[in-house]
């Protein structure tokens, strides 16, 4: 892995690393309450290697977790981080937070939920797309939480790290026109715009790539891209 000298893997027999895996339980135990998610089944991920994670001494610590056991944060604060009218967003209807959607998230997703000092601060979901891409479903942080890039340095630095070897070609997200802080983070990250959605639920999204293998990107770059191609320019993480 690359620039970890900021953050860490916490081994898993700290009493610290003890708090921050408990409830739910490890990585591995998930597979007594539920299915093993679509990551494992297609790349043999195994989420302890990576988590629990901590950024520096006194940074966020980021677990694994359940879709059932970040839901309270997402009815309570999602509103407020989206900006959206309070009882009138897909995130608390509770038409949207069906059995079902409890079902594909315990199936296919994979939630790491961010502490700070034993609190939840923030939640990241992403599930396999097909078997090369894996999705960032949704990524939100408290605002006062927000500006010290927690959850984009761990999508960055661990996942992308984590994930290319095990075959993961690319990573994609959509966001909305309008969210200038994620088209800077998508930007300032080798993310290319490579799509745009009008969906009924979120508006319209601009799709973006981050493409983990360089083949795949030199063929995204020839076949569509003219002009400067910054990505190209010698990085300090090449990937
Ligand atoms: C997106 C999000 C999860 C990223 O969290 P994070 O990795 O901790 O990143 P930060 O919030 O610290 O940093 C965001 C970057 O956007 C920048 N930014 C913030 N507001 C901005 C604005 N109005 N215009 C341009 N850039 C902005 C920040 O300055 C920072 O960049 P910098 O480090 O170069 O200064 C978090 O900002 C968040 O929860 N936002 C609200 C929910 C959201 O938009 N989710 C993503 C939907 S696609």
């Amino acid at each position: 892995m690359t620039q970890l000298h900021a953050v860490s893997h916490i081994h898993g027999n700290t009493p610290e690393a003890q708090r921050a895996t408990e409830n739910p339980a490890k990585a591995s135990d998930r597979g007594a309450v539920a299915p093993a998610p679509l990551s494992v089944a297609l790349w043999n991920v195994s989420w302890d290697d990576v988590l629990p994670y901590r950024f520096g001494s006194d940074g966020a610590v980021v677990r694994w977790s359940t879709f059932e056991n970040v839901r309270p944060f997402i009815e309570q604060n999602y509103a407020r981080i989206f900006e959206e009218p309070a009882g009138d967003t897909p995130f608390t209807q509770e038409t949207s937070m069906n059995r079902a959607k409890a079902r594909y998230y315990a199936i296919f997703a994979d939630v790491f939920e961010f502490l700070y000092r034993n609190e939840t601060i923030g939640i990241l979901i992403c599930t396999p797309l097909d078997w090369s891409t894996y999705y960032i479903r949704t990524a939100a942080l408290l605002p006062e939480h927000q500006g010290r890039q927690w959850v984009w340095r761990f999508v960055s630095e661990v996942l992308f790290d984590y994930l290319a070897p095990l075959g993961v070609e690319r990573v994609e997200f959509d966001v909305s026109p309008a969210n200038m802080a994620m088209l800077h983070l998508a930007a300032r990250n080798r993310c290319n715009p490579t799509g745009t959605l009008l969906t009924e639920r979120w508006g319209s999204q601009v799709r973006f790539t981050r493409f983990l293998n360089p083949q795949r990107e030199a063929v995204f770059l020839d076949q569509f891209c003219n002009g400067i191609k910054y990505q190209t320019r010698t990085r300090r993480n090449p990937r």
